[in-house]
């Protein structure tokens, strides 16, 4: 399959500005809401409230940043659900994970638009920012909290810590990953990929991309 034009690599479109710019809305506010949440969490983190303009303003910020943050993710998991559906293949390509973290890859099944690792990854993202607008909403006391009763309060104030912790592992795991495999960071920065990216690790998505490009470039008979 011939992916130059004129000598030059033709690269390969993974996100478009608004998917990428909605990425950077989540990924922006999510840290602001991790480093808040931490300083809120416990008093030896109580420092970085300074990052917010001290406690009064961190205090106010916070919950509006995660309106932001689960609007902005709404936007994405909407976009992304169809692609993030585990099949049989995506159970194999896990059994097969000890192989590909040795780059040993025959027999693995092809992967897709994305692997079964960012599927899981994405279906772990969804719970818990759900969970973290409902336990937030119960304890956003400007608003909220006085409508609930106290056991609730407790309840919702331990569920938020939970899925905030198991989001900020998760986040850490997804960003080591985005680093860790080269060419795959600039998908989300500038948008492309190269086509030996694609091929090595979307093989399927690869193939699917370079049918639709010949089937659009016109016929030289
Ligand atoms: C803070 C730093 C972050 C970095 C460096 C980062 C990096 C990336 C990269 C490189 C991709 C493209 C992966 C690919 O196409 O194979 C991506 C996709 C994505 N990111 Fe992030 N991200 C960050 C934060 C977040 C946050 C906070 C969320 C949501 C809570 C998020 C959700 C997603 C989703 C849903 C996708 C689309 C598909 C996929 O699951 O890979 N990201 N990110």
């Amino acid at each position: 399959m011939d992916h130059t034009e004129g000598g030059e690599e033709v690269l390969i479109e993974r996100y478009n500005a608004n998917e990428r710019s909605i990425h950077w809305v989540t990924a922006i506010s999510f840290v602001m809401l991790a480093l808040s949440g931490l300083a809120l969490f416990h008093p030896a983190l109580f420092w970085l409230s300074a990052l917010f303009g001290g406690g009064q303003w961190m205090r106010i910020l916070h919950p509006f940043i995660g309106l932001v943050m689960f609007s902005a993710f709404s936007c994405l998991a909407l976009r992304y659900w169809h692609h993030k559906l585990i099949d049989w293949d995506d159970i194999k390509w896990l059994l097969h994970i000890v192989d590909i973290l040795n780059n040993r890859e025959t027999g693995v099944p092809e992967v897709s638009r994305y692997n079964a690792g960012q599927k899981m990854l994405f279906w772990t993202l969804l719970p818990c920012m759900m969970l973290l607008l409902a336990s937030g909403i119960v304890i956003w006391r400007r608003y909220f909290s006085a409508y609930f009763p106290i056991d609730v309060l407790r309840l919702a104030a331990l569920a938020h810590a939970l899925a905030a912790f198991v989001l900020i592992t998760a986040i850490l795991v997804h960003i080591y990953a985005g680093i860790w495999i080269r060419g795959t960071l600039g998908a989300m920065l500038h948008g492309t990929v190269t086509p030996g990216w694609a091929h090595k690790h979307h093989p399927r998505w690869f193939r699917s991309v370079a049918k639709e490009r010949a089937a659009a470039k016109p016929s030289t008979d």
